[in-house]
């Protein structure tokens, strides 16, 4: 799979490109889907901490509005095929050829239920005093649209700092981070998809998905491809990680703070 020029300056340029050609043919889709929906009924890695409600205090009595498995091929190593080598290569267009690429998470947005994902970035997640240089495809594993939760991302803004985020709503019971102040979202841009197509986004390329309004999950993996991570070259800080207090991280021993979302 190769990226024209253009496309590949786009990415460059907006800080995301979304790429309609599919990356899953129609078996594969079949194959994934299958595995995805047992491995979100058995709630795979909860014990981990890696299954989480990314939207709401995640308590054991409720159903999630936003599930999420990190590192979904460590229980159901299936999910990986050549679909992988393929996204790697198209990374590799525009990392460069020291980059690893891998699954890191699946994202369900249930039908009727499935809250909105607010605007952020994804840096905001990790390890304030480390330097990022990376990528992440979303491949939505059914048509993504507005209705259903299609991404969105604000045009241009993987030039920004990381901005100030907090746990959604301000709840540090909540896994999930939103900007503070999203006024700053003024470039917006959908990315529609049919199934098996992908966007790429930036490792701070501000993006946002709608809740899912339609009767029918919104099924979404992530492969994540990076660069080597450096130390960041100044004191840099994200408080709104070290007051974060959720129940993923008891399960996971108190050790599940800076992953990725
Ligand atoms: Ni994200």
């Amino acid at each position: 799979m190769k990226l024209t020029a253009e496309q590949i300056r786009s990415f460059h340029n907006s800080g995301f490109l979304a790429v309609a050609e599919p990356v899953l043919d129609g078996s594969e889709l079949n194959r994934l889907i299958a595995l995805y929906d047992r491995m979100f009924a058995e709630q795979a890695g909860r014990a981990d901490g890696n299954q989480f409600d990314l939207a709401g205090p995640d308590s054991e009595n409720e159903p999630a509005r936003l599930s999420q498995i990190l590192h979904p091929h460590r229980y159901f190593p299936e999910l990986r095929g050549a679909y992988v080598d393929r996204l790697h290569s198209v990374a590799g267009q525009l990392l460069g050829p020291e980059a690893k690429t891998e699954i890191f998470h699946a994202i369900l947005k249930p039908a009727g239920i499935g809250v909105r994902t607010p605007w952020h970035q994804d840096e905001a997640y990790w390890k304030p005093d480390r330097q990022y240089r990376s990528i992440s495809i979303w491949i939505p594993l059914q048509i993504a649209t507005e209705e259903n939760g299609c991404l969105w991302f604000n045009d241009g803004s993987h030039e920004w700092e990381v901005l100030e985020h907090r746990s959604i709503g301000g709840d540090a019971r909540v896994h999930g981070l939103e900007l503070v102040d999203d006024s700053v979202i003024r470039h917006a841009v959908a990315c529609p998809l049919p199934a098996g197509g992908f966007t790429i986004h930036r490792n701070r390329t501000a993006h946002y998905a709608g809740p899912n309004l339609t009767e029918a999950p919104r099924r979404a993996l992530v492969v994540s491809s990076v660069l080597p991570d450096r130390p960041y070259p100044a004191l840099r800080r994200f408080p709104w990680n070290e007051v974060k207090n959720t129940q993923r991280k008891m399960r996971a021993g108190g050790d599940a703070g800076s992953d990725h979302t």
